[in-house]
């Protein structure tokens, strides 16, 4: 199959083979997402074959607005009204009842449903042609760096998708945050685009799952399916190093072997000159690392690196899903850049 690269204006070509159950890579302001027709189940078992997904792992539905809530969900908590009135659309997957109508390939068996509303035109103005919701899970190969660009796209999945729509590059960087709305109190199950403090300051108490945080044990199944896997791994091991700056920064600086690659604030970039590093904006712009870390992490595979080291930001707005997706890239390899050599 050769995969089309089309451009927005070529909107038309794009509602085509959705409906006829193809498969198309398209912009969101999180993440590049592969599309297909989400009331199709043929379709939407495409997705998961042409990312090599496990069966289990739910998608996303992705919808115009909230108006479109009743099409896919069962009862719709007030909660769900209060935060999409306050965050659609935007990078906030709500977890809800599931309703009758939404193909189980869609929910992985689950009588839940993932739900959000995209903030970008070119997605918006796709779903609103094709006119049915969108199930669309991000556009990468299962367990490889989510693609903010149509180039990473095609990285891993040209030759086995129909097309893949150009918008340029991701706004936000990381996926959507995941609250699920059927726990009480609802619960974060995986943060991202909308920060936790965010979600707070509009309903109150807000649990976080354990799989943010902690790798999970044999056996233990996450509420998020997704956050079981090792993920976001370019092919060489990585290690991300916690605490203050400059700890961290001396910390991989007394450890660096000649093949290894540095994962780096804007302002320690200098101190690891003639290594390979990556960039990924200062310390104090959390949006701005958001939109490199995915970049970064699939650049070293374009390089002889054995070996990457990542300096991690604090937990804090954005900081959250940075760090979280570096340690789960590093499938938990964590250690104390403020501990003693
Ligand atoms: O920003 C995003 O969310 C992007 C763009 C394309 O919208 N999509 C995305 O989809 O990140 P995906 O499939 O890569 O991640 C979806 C996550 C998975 O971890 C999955 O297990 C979880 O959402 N999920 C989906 N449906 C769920 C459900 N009913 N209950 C709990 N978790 C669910
Ligand atoms: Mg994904």
């Amino acid at each position: 199959m050769e995969t089309e690269h089309l451009t927005p204006d070529q909107l038309d070509r794009a509602v085509e083979l959705l409906r006829r159950g193809g498969l198309v890579a398209i912009p969101t302001e999180t993440v590049y997402g592969l599309a297909a027709d989400g009331t199709n189940p043929a379709a939407a078992a495409r997705i998961f074959e042409a990312k090599g997904r496990p069966q289990d792992n739910p998608l996303i539905l992705h919808l115009l607005s909230v108006d479109w809530l009743p099409r896919c969900c069962g009862e719709i908590p007030p909660a769900a009204r209060t935060l999409a009135g306050r965050f659609w659309p935007g990078s906030l997957t709500l977890v809800l009842p599931k309703g009758n109508h939404v193909p189980d390939v869609v929910t992985g068996g689950l009588d839940t449903v993932a739900v959000r509303c995209p903030d970008h035109p070119v997605a918006r103005a796709l779903i609103e042609a094709a006119g049915v919701p969108l199930a669309a899970p991000s556009a990468n190969r299962s367990g490889r760096p989510s693609p903010t660009t149509a180039a990473h796209v095609l990285e891993d999945m040209a030759g086995r998708i129909d097309a893949v729509l150009d918008g340029g590059s991701c706004t936000v960087g990381v996926e959507s945050t995941i609250l699920d709305l059927t726990v009480s109190p609802p619960r974060l199950l995986r943060p991202g685009g909308v920060p936790l403090e965010e979600l707070r300051a509009v309903i109150g108490a807000v649990a976080v799952d354990d799989a943010v945080l902690r790798p999970m044990a044999a056996g233990e199944r996450p509420r998020a399916p997704g956050m079981q896997y090792r993920h976001y791994a370019p092919k060489a091991p990585v290690t991300v190093v916690r605490g203050a700056p400059d700890a961290a920064a001396a910390y991989i600086e007394a450890r660096l072997s000649p093949s290894a690659g540095v994962i780096v604030f804007d302002e320690w970039a200098a101190r690891f000159a003639g290594y390979a590093t990556q960039t990924i904006g200062s310390v104090e712009d959390d949006r701005e690392q958001a939109r490199r870390i995915f970049d970064a992490l699939r650049a070293f595979d374009h390089t002889p690196v054995t070996e990457i080291w990542a300096m991690c930001p604090a937990g804090d707005g954005l900081g959250l899903a940075v760090s979280n997706r570096l340690s789960k890239a590093a499938g938990f390899h964590i250690v104390d850049g403020e501990e003693e050599p």
